[in-house]
């Protein structure tokens, strides 16, 4: 029997995907390579905008269509459409609705005796096939207790919960044996990790620095891989987590702070609890301690209500924070979240247009960032090749560098000169292999 999962959303399904390859395979499963060839398919699903939802039925749709489901395959639907309410009415189409922390019950609804983990509520006992051999993901926590007035994702995957810090070190430990040279440690508000082991025998809440103290561990052990992170919430980002980050080890200067809107009365009606001023308090104290950080954020454009004058702002403190990286997200409503009760009043195009204006303020502060960078080295761990045959990586901040190279470099740590810069990143001339 073949399986064949297909993964929408972000990086926190991936590693789910990874999980259920893991629990699959557990049972007798094989990979299959395309969808045609597999018994049972698994639509790990998004559901964070609209278009993201659309694209799954299409899928389901598609699949249902004799010509394109040859074996009579099972569809299972897990991820974060599973849980909606609204999916229900879809059920014919589809055989089995995985809630993922269900995953460990995934045997039984396939009639097949699988092996159980010691918790069966707790999905990520279960031991993942990883699908890359030098990058990682790590789940630490998933789920979300902030309620920001347009997201699906508390809704989709929960309350905020973490794994135990024994746990999370120990996965870490056996990728670094294992060679992993890139790890990624993964939840929904990674940085309000809460490690509830300590907090049963201390019986106090505190967000924020358990996440510290688990960095502060993983930062101990030898051997040399970098440790990233995603995505931080603004208000968890107190000053030792910065300080952990500048201290140079394994954890990268790569932080992705959502900003969100650059309007104070914007972020009020996101419930955000931060304000603009807050924010540019904060990107000032990580420029400061870790100079060589590359900022990241996430950007919604055409929230509801949201002025020409009130997206000019964002702009405005989008060139103050001179982020290196920016997900722009068109607003959508989603049913269930408070905004959706909102007129969605600003058009398609609107948000078009102001995405795009937004796009064009990045490449300028990109390219500028880029610029400086000129002359200098840079460690860089290859993971792939560019369309025009050039080796590409990402450096320890994750900035992307191209190099010519005869020899194949993917999984390589190396040392690069930087020749060019460009708005999308830079190019270099290997000065050392293999470091
Ligand atoms: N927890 C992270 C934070 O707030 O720092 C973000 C995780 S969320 C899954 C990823 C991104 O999706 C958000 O930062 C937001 O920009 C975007 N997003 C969420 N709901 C959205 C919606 N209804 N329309 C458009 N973008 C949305
Ligand atoms: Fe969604 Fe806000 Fe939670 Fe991020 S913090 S996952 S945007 S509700
Ligand atoms: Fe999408 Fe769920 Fe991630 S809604 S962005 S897959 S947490």
């Amino acid at each position: 029997m073949k399986y064949f999962i297909k993964t929408f959303g972000c990086q926190m399904n991936f590693s789910d995907s990874e999980r259920i390859a893991g629990k699959l395979e557990e049972i007798g499963y094989k990979s299959a390579s395309n969808d045609k060839e597999a018994d049972l398919i698994i639509l790990n699903t998004c559901s964070v905008r609209q278009s993201a939802e659309d694209r799954v039925w299409g899928a389901v749709n598609n699949y249902k269509k004799k010509k394109l489901y040859p074996r009579n395959s099972k569809i299972i639907v897990t991820g974060c459409i599973a849980k909606r309410k609204k999916v229900v009415e879809k059920m014919d189409k589809v055989d089995i609705f995985l809630d993922i922390k269900d995953l460990n019950k995934l045997p039984k609804l396939l009639n097949q005796n699988g092996i159980q983990a010691k918790n069966t509520n707790d999905y990520f006992q279960i031991k993942p096939k990883y699908q890359n051999s030098f990058t990682a993901y790590v789940p630490i926590m998933t789920g979300c207790d902030n309620f920001c007035s347009y997201c699906i994702v508390p809704f989709t995957r929960g309350r905020e919960t973490s794994r135990p810090m024994e746990e999370i070190l120990e996965e870490v430990k056996g990728l670094v044996k294992q060679g992993y040279k890139e790890i990624w440690l993964l939840g929904q508000n990674v940085n309000s990790y809460i490690n509830h082991e300590r907090i049963k025998s201390e019986l106090k809440t505190n967000k924020g620095s358990d996440f510290v103290i688990l960095l502060e561990e993983i930062n101990k052990l030898p051997g040399k891989f970098w440790i990233r992170f995603v995505s931080s919430h603004p208000k968890d980002m107190g000053d030792n987590l910065i300080k952990v980050i500048s201290h140079n080890g394994h954890i990268t200067p790569y932080v992705h702070l959502a900003l969100q809107s650059g309007d104070n009365e914007t972020l009020r009606k996101m419930n955000r609890h931060y304000t603009c001023e807050d924010y540019l308090k904060l990107v000032k104290k990580i420029r400061k301690a870790i100079p060589d950080v590359f900022l990241a954020t996430d950007i919604i454009v055409g929230f509801p209500g949201e002025t020409q004058k009130q997206f000019l702002n964002t702009v405005k403190i989008f060139k103050q924070a001179r982020f290196s990286m920016v997900y722009i997200n068109k607003y959508s409503p989603r049913e269930g979240t408070a905004s959706f009760k909102m007129k969605d009043n600003v058009s398609m195009a609107e948000k078009d247009r102001r995405a795009k204006e937004l796009n064009r303020a990045l490449s300028k502060i990109a390219l500028d960032n880029n610029k400086k960078l000129v002359g200098r080295q840079l460690e860089v761990l290859i993971d792939g090749r560019a369309k025009d045959g050039l080796y590409i990586g990402k450096d320890k901040s994750y900035r992307s560098v191209k190099i010519k190279s005869e020899k194949d470099l993917i999984g390589q740590f190396i040392r690069v000169k930087i020749k060019k810069a460009f708005d999308y990143g830079l190019e270099g001339e290997i000065v050392i292999l293999d470091l």
